[in-house]
């Protein structure tokens, strides 16, 4: 099938690449023509694990093109994936800005029958938002269908889950439809959920926010056992055991972050309300989710003076195998200690280019783990990359000056580090 991707960013570029490789022919477009010229050269904006092997290598043999022209991409494309940013505005409303757009040029430049399928996170309703302005917009009267197919690939796995999806939704209101999205996946081992338009745009939202009603319940129960001398990892494993609860997304730790999690849940509340419903569970995931560094750093105030000591933060993406920092708790609890007057030595495997833009000259950068434990203070675990779990732990305590280690993620083993001689702290234990 000809397939057209709008949007080149993180959800956009990773299907657009795994599609040419399934042997499709795709076009990704994208509006920013520095973004295009770099993916033509094998430059790729984001840094995911398998992309530019796989980008490169259909684009060399023919199957993946790059465009930032809307009218070729809708022209020469049988199916059109919107795959635009949809981010919130303050009140956390959706900005469907982007997709209105790209529905008016769809209509725009239609010449024929096209399936518009919405990959972008949209509230529900936006199918039909969809439907409506390429039927006001459209210069000749094309049939056209609006397809749901919400993406539910995690960053740092992004090629592997959409490869090998644990499920894919399809929502549409007309079968025949239906039919051509679903062949699309039909050579994935995979399970195929059919279901109703609105329902597939709500299943993506009501996916993200079970999950981060997870983590957030997790960390009350961190909480909890820190009071009571209990041992949330522990608790974790037991309660994970059982099949109806599962062992996933039970890690407790300093809290989501990420462009997914805060933007969906925050949506999803204001959807409800627009609907006149209060969405009190949700809202409340969300409260304990931004109180997270609050407590995590009292925590490291209670029990050291932050004033004029070197501190050292490892790990500065929102989590590992990715240079994402968008809402990453790092950059809040930097903050935080930058407040308290203490000089801040950071390192992350990959998410320094980016940190260098957020942080500029407020912090000083590491080439490595060694380099930013020497002679500090405090060391702050905050994002749980294996090259931390795998470190050398003595020989970062003998480059230390102190020993106050606060771990974020809970990595490594409390006795194991007392013995090293470390002053420990995790969450919940
Ligand atoms: C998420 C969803 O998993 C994915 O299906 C959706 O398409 C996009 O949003 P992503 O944002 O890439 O993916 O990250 P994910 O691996 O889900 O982690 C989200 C956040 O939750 C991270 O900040 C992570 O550190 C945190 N987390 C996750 C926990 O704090 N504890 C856990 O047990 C799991």
């Amino acid at each position: 099938m000809k397939i057209s991707v709008i949007g080149t960013g993180y959800v956009g570029l990773v299907t657009g690449v795994v599609f040419a490789q399934l042997g499709h022919k795709v076009i990704c477009m994208d509006k920013d023509r520095g973004k295009i010229e770099n993916l033509k050269k094998g430059i790729m904006p984001i840094y995911e694990p398998g992309l530019k092997d796989m980008a490169v290598k259909n684009h060399d043999e023919g199957r993946l093109f790059y465009s930032i022209d809307i009218k070729e991409a809708v022209q020469k494309s049988d199916l059109i994936m919107i795959a635009v940013d949809t981010m919130p505005k303050e009140n956390w409303q959706t900005d469907l800005g982007s997709v209105k757009s790209v529905a008016k040029d769809i209509a725009k430049y239609m010449n024929g029958y096209k399936i518009v399928v919405n990959k972008s996170t949209v509230p529900v309703g936006t199918g039909n938002l969809v439907d409506k302005i390429i039927k006001m917009n459209q210069k000749k009267k094309f049939k056209f269908d609006v397809v749901s197919n919400p993406e539910f690939l995690r960053e740092g796995q992004a090629i592997n889950d959409t490869l090998r999806p644990d499920r894919v939704i399809i929502g549409s209101d007309n079968p025949s439809a239906t039919i051509k999205v679903v062949q699309l996946y039909q050579d994935m081992n995979t399970v195929i959920k059919i279901t109703k338009l609105k329902s597939a745009e709500l299943i993506k939202y009501a996916s993200n926010s079970f999950l981060a009603t997870k983590i957030s319940f997790i960390n009350s129960i961190a909480d909890i056992a820190e009071m009571t001398g209990s041992d949330v990892d522990e608790i974790a494993e037991g309660i994970g055991l059982d099949r109806r609860i599962g062992r996933e997304f039970l890690n407790a730790g300093i809290g989501y972050g990420g462009s997914c999690f805060p933007k969906d849940v925050g949506s999803l509340i204001y959807t409800a309300k627009e609907l006149g419903y209060d969405f009190t569970i949700l809202k409340e995931v969300k409260r304990l989710n931004e109180d997270r560094i609050n407590r995590f750093f009292s925590r490291i105030k209670k029990s050291t003076n932050l004033k004029n000591k070197t501190v050292s933060i490892l790990g500065l993406s929102f989590k590992p195998n990715t240079d994402d920092l968008r809402e990453a708790p790092a950059l809040k609890l930097i903050k935080l200690i930058l407040g308290e007057k203490a000089k801040i030595r950071v390192y992350d495997p990959v998410a320094m280019e980016n940190a260098k833009k957020i942080l500029k000259n407020t912090v000083e950068y590491s080439e490595d783990m060694n380099h930013c434990v020497n002679k500090s203070d405090i060391v702050i675990l905050v994002t749980e990359w294996d090259e931390f779990k795998n470190a050398d732990l003595k020989s970062i305590k003998s480059l230390m000056k102190g020993s106050y280690f606060f771990d974020g993620r809970n990595i490594y083993e409390p006795t194991i580090m007392k013995n090293l001689g470390f002053k420990y702290f995790s969450v919940g234990r």
